[in-house]
This record gives structure tokens, C-alpha cells and sequence, in this order.
């Protein structure tokens, strides 16, 4: 038997107690005739205690070797500590040791495995293992388990089955790029590792399977950010018979019953924003609703001025920022050249002051009087002691500037709280985006989305004014969950498919499986899917998603503990007919 207890398990009531435990050496304090080491494991850390009077000489000497991570066993006796450390749950307690055994020595680890650590993030993910060991890293993949835990408890409960579908298939298009894997017994062909389960869990429809869910991996080839992954997990749903307002009702029951098993907070009804309204108001599909600073469009109050930056925007919009005239002159300066910064590439911005006593101070006083200005406080609703920024421009572009704005400087003022939590639904997407690069429409979602009724016509006279029945769930400004209600019919995924530039030939070869099974009595279907990684974080008040995964990759893709990817030998290359010729 390696241990009869847990190194977080021993209490006041088992001392006179003998005990087995088995750990690793979080540290030792040697004071010569006494030795105190603090044995980890899992569940906590207890204090082992040699001493010179009760512990032989030759286990003395001993223990004096232990170095930091070595996995030791000891059998003793638990006894009452001197001196007692109420800051930890075994504190009132100490294992007098009577035997030592080492089960393994342990190099020197290169960094402190303590929550306050001395390594730095490469460090730490070339020794993901010995991170793991530390209580931050411990705890997210604990609190990983149990928000999916009660995942699939939920989703059971309501009839959900898990089902697996394969990892090696054909393209999914989800908007990235796709992972491929060639295949030796299929000369020159690939696989492609699914972006998302989506067109199986659609057949599983056809298949009658009515209530799908899988926690599944997913892959996507495209630029990496803290809420992306390369590799990443989605609870992937799907039901028959349905309509968006059913697939709502479930998957706002399943985050309301994760709030309330996770954090025991109640909220009975998430909101509903209009896509066209998310933009608007927050310049931004995603909106974080714990704060305001909702967006004022200020066209109509600051044109035919003699202002021609104004003049000449497409939109010119603004927020109120609480409190933010104490801000000082070059507080403000600091502000423009962080808005001006090639990430946001405002081209400048225009401020506001609202005095205490009411009265106004702007960067453009010289074209705006008071009567002006307060109507530009009563739009961006900006109150005494606040300070109104305003961007203008082309109408997309001052969208996402001002919303990167909005967010930086709520993070700054602290009104982005990781213990309040802001559910809601934004629905009402359009169906089409247009690629500005290549001037084509491409499915805002995915293809196989239907558009809403009555609107399918419109796609050959108004494509980009097509609104689809699809639904994003958004928690503290962040994607958390995305889908739609599909097209079950032949004819109109056909037909969606040729908008989206696909001749009939290239559309039968990628989805022609699809479009058959649509023949042979297709239910009408919904889904959605939650990204795990994401929703984990956030409810874990984070929102780097590397933190909860156990083995993540860096920011170029890279598994910098096992080195991967890394190159193949020729001889596989060769069974596999593939020739390299790589250009810098
Ligand atoms: P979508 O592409 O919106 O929808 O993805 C669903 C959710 O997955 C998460 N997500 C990611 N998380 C981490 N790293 C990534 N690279 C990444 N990409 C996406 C997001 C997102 O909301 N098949 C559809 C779902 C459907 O229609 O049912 C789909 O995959 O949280």
C-alpha cells in the first residue's frame, strides 16, 4: 500500500494515528536537530517531522538528503503541532516519521513549484508537467472537470445522447483553414481533421438520433489569440424537430444551471440583442453588458459644422467614460496615441470634458459650442465628471475602434468584474459577410445555415441584407457559443451553396453526402456549440483559454514540451509519396 491517507486529509481527530503517505517534497527546513518537510500531493500538503530524540541516526541523515520534488513514502505517527498554522487545512497537525523510503530522486526543477512561481511562461510550458503540480494550474483542470461534469449531467438528464463522430474526414468549412493528414493506403489524398463536427451531427439528424451532444475536439489552422486554440473543445449539440426559440430555451437552461452548480448565481432570464443592435450600441457582435458606455452616433449633432473631419465621416460616434475627467491632459494624450497604435488605427480622436459644474471642454471648441456639446453628452448619456470620446470615420472600421476603446478602458476603470457574469443572446446575424479582400459573400456561419423565412429570394437582389436563424451566446464580451437552424432541404442548400460561389459540380463533390441524405426524410434541425475552453475560462474569471487546457500549444501552434510539429523522416515521407520543397 503506498498511502493510507492523502497529504490533505489528516486532521486534529487523527492524531495517535499511524499513517501512510506518499508525495512529493514541496520543501525541507533543516535546523540540524530537527527536520520539518512539507510532502505534497493532490489533495494538499502536510508537515512530516524528524527529529534527533524520536528519529534514528541513519534516518536523520536521511531525510537531510530530500531535495525539492523527490516522491518519497513515510509511515508515521500523526501528532498535535506545536505550533499550529490555522492558514492550513492540516495545520493543526504533524507525521512523526518512523520510516523513509525514496521511491524516486527528482533533479532540481526549474522553476519553484509554489502558486507564486519564478518561471516564466516558455519555461512553464516546456515543463507543463511540473506546472501542473502548482494549485493555479491544478485547480483550473479540477474546475475544467467540473463544469464539464455538469455538462454532461445536464445534457443526459434532458435526453441528450453522446455520440462520437470521426476525427478523419473531409472539410468542414468553418471559415479557418483545415489540418490535414495524408493518407498512405490513398495515394496523394488527405484527410482533413474536422473544424467542427458540424455536417455528422447534421446526418445524426437524418439519422433520427433526435438530441446530440459530443465534447469533442476540434481543429482549426488560423492566427492564434488568447481565446484561440489551434486544437480546441467544443460541447457540440444538435436536435431535430426544432426551432430557434426551442434551441434558445435548452442552451440558456444548461449556462443558467453551470452559473448556479458553479457559482450559486441565479439569472432568470438572458438578454436578447439584435445583431444590427449589438453593432450600434457596442461596435461589436460580442458586447461585454456588465457596464455601459453604451455608443452615441453623433452624425446628426456634429455635421454641417465647419468641422470637415466630422463632415466627411461615414459615422461619427462616441462613449461617455465614468468619471473620466480627472483624466489629465496628458492622460488624454496617452489615450489618442493608444487609439492611433497600428492595432486599433484610429486616425485620431476627438474628446470631450464634462465639468463638474456642467459645462463643457473639447479638443474642438473652436467648432462646437456648449449647445453643441451638451447634446453630445445627452446622446452618449455622459453626466458631470465624465469625459466623451468620440471616433469618426468609415462605418465598420470606427466600430471596432471604439469598441476596442470601450473594453480597454473598462478593464482600466475595473468595470469588467471576473466575479460578475453578463449572459446574452445575440441573434438575428446575417446570413452573408462580405470578403472585402475578394469582394465575395462568404457564409457568416456556416453554409449550411438557413437564412430566415421569406428571405431566400432576397439573395439574388439583396444578398448582404439577408438575415439568418442564427444565434451566437455571449458571456462577459465573449463568444461563447454559436448556431443555427439549418437548411434540411436539397433544393435550398443548393441553392445557398451557389451564392456562396460554389459551381454545381464543386458543391456535389464537398456536400453532395449531405444534400443526398436531405432526400431521404431530413427533420428539420438546430444546434449549437459551446466552445468548453472558453466558457471554462470565463466562468473560471479568466479569459486566456491556455490556462485551462492541459497540454496547450503557443502562439505559432507550436507543443513546445514535445517539440511539435517537427519534420518526418524521408522513409515516411516516401510511404506516404509526399515530396517536400520548402521555401523561405
Ligand atoms: P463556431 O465556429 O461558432 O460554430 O464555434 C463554436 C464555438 O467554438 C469556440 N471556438 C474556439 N475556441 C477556441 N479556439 C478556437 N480556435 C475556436 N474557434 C471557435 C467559440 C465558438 O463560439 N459548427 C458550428 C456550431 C453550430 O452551428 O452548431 C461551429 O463550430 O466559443
Amino acid at each position: 500500500m503506498y498511502r493510507s491517507h492523502s497529504c490533505g486529509e489528516l486532521r486534529a481527530s487523527h492524531i495517535n494515528t499511524e499513517v501512510i503517505l506518499s508525495g512529493w517534497v514541496q520543501k525541507s527546513r533543516d535546523k540540524g536537530f530537527m527536520i520539518w518537510v512539507d510532502l505534497r500531493d493532490r489533495y494538499g500538503i502536510t508537515q512530516l517531522i524528524f527529529d534527533e530524540e524520536r528519529t534514528p541516526k541513519d534516518m536523520m541523515e536521511k531525510a537531510k538528503s530530500l531535495g525539492r520534488e523527490f516522491v518519497i513514502q513515510v509511515t508515521g505517527t500523526v501528532i498535535e503541532r506545536e505550533s499550529k498554522n490555522d492558514k492550513m487545512p492540516t495545520g493543526e497537525i504533524e507525521v512523526l516519521v518512523s520510516k523513509l523510503e525514496i521511491l524516486n530522486a527528482a533533479k532540481l526543477p526549474p522553476f519553484t513549484i509554489e502558486d507564486q512561481t519564478d518561471g516564466g511562461e516558455d519555461i512553464r510550458m516546456k515543463y507543463r508537467y511540473l506546472d501542473i503540480r502548482r494549485n493555479p494550474v491544478k485547480e483550473n483542470l479540477i474546475f475544467r472537470h467540473k463544469v464539464t461534469m455538469e455538462v454532461r449531467k445536464f445534457l443526459s438528464n434532458q435526453g441528450f445522447i453522446e455520440v462520437e463522430t470521426p476525427y478523419l474526414i473531409k472539410s468542414t468549412p468553418e471559415g479557418a483553414r483545415d489540418f490535414v493528414v495524408p493518407s498512405r493506403m490513398n495515394k496523394g489524398q488527405f484527410y482533413a481533421l474536422p473544424q467542427s463536427p458540424q455536417t455528422f451531427k447534421q446526418l445524426l439528424m437524418v439519422g433520427g438520433m433526435d438530441k446530440y451532444f459530443q465534447i469533442v475536439k476540434c481543429f482549426r489552422d488560423e492566427d492564434l489569440r488568447a481565446d484561440r486554440q489551434p486544437e480546441f473543445t467544443q460541447i457540440d449539440c444538435e436536435m431535430a424537430f426544432v426551432e430557434q426559440e426551442d434551441i434558445l430555451n435548452v442552451f440558456e437552461a444548461m449556462t443558467r444551471h453551470l452559473l448556479k452548480e458553479i457559482h450559486g448565481i441565479n439569472i432568470e432570464k438572458f438578454p436578447r440583442m439584435l445583431y444590427d443592435d449589438a453593432m450600434r450600441l457596442y461596435g461589436n457582435d460580442k458586447p461585454d453588458i456588465r457596464f455601459g458606455m453604451q455608443f452615441g452616433e453623433l452624425n446628426e449633432v456634429t455635421k454641417h459644422k465647419d468641422f470637415p473631419v466630422f463632415n466627411n465621416a461615414e459615422l461619427v460616434v462616441g462613449i461617455a467614460v465614468p468619471g473620466g475627467n480627472v483624466y489629465t491632459r496628458k492622460e488624454i494624450d496617452a489615450l489618442i496615441d493608444w487609439v492611433k497604435r497600428p492595432q486599433i488605427g484610429a486616425l485620431g480622436m476627438v474628446y470631450c470634458r464634462v465639468n463638474e459644474d456642467g459645462t463643457f471642454k473639447s479638443s474642438v471648441d473652436k467648432f462646437y459650442d456648449e449647445t453643441d456639446l451638451s447634446k453630445w453628452a445627452e446622446i452618449t448619456g455622459a453626466k458631470a465628471g465624465d469625459l466623451i470620446c468620440v471616433l469618426s470615420g468609415e462605418t465598420n472600421k470606427v466600430r471596432a475602434q471604439l469598441s476596442a476603446l470601450r473594453m480597454e478602458l473598462a478593464t482600466r476603470l475595473g468595470l469588467r468584474k471576473s466575479n460578475e457574469f453578463a449572459p446574452l443572446w445575440v441573434v438575428d446575424f446575417p446570413l452573408l459577410e462580405l470578403d472585402e479582400e475578394t469582394g465575395h459573400y462568404h457564409a457568416m456561419h456556416h453554409p449550411f445555415t438557413s437564412p430566415k423565412p421569406g428571405q431566400l429570394e432576397m439573395l439574388d437582389t439583396n444578398p448582404g441584407a439577408v438575415k439568418a436563424n442564427a444565434y451566437d451566446l455571449v458571456l462577459n464580451g465573449n463568444e461563447i457559443g454559436g448556431g443555427s437552424i439549418r437548411i434540411h432541404d436539397k433544393k435550398t442548400q443548393a441553392t445557398m451553396l451557389r451564392h456562396l460561389g460554389f459551381s454545381d459540380e464543386n458543391a456535389k463533390a464537398q456536400f453532395g453526402f449531405l444534400m443526398d441524405a436531405f432526400e431521404y426524410g431530413a427533420p428539420p434541425h438546430g444546434g449549437l456549440a459551446f466552445g468548453l475552453d472558453r466558457l471554462v475560462a470565463i466562468l473560471g474569471g479568466q479569459e486566456t483559454i491556455r490556462d485551462f487546457i492541459a497540454f496547450p500549444k503557443n502562439n505559432s501552434g507550436r507543443d513546445v514540451m514535445i517539440d511539435a510539429p517537427a519534420f518526418i523522416d524521408e522513409e515516411q515521407l516516401k510511404e506516404l509519396n509526399i515530396k517536400l520543397d520548402i521555401q523561405e
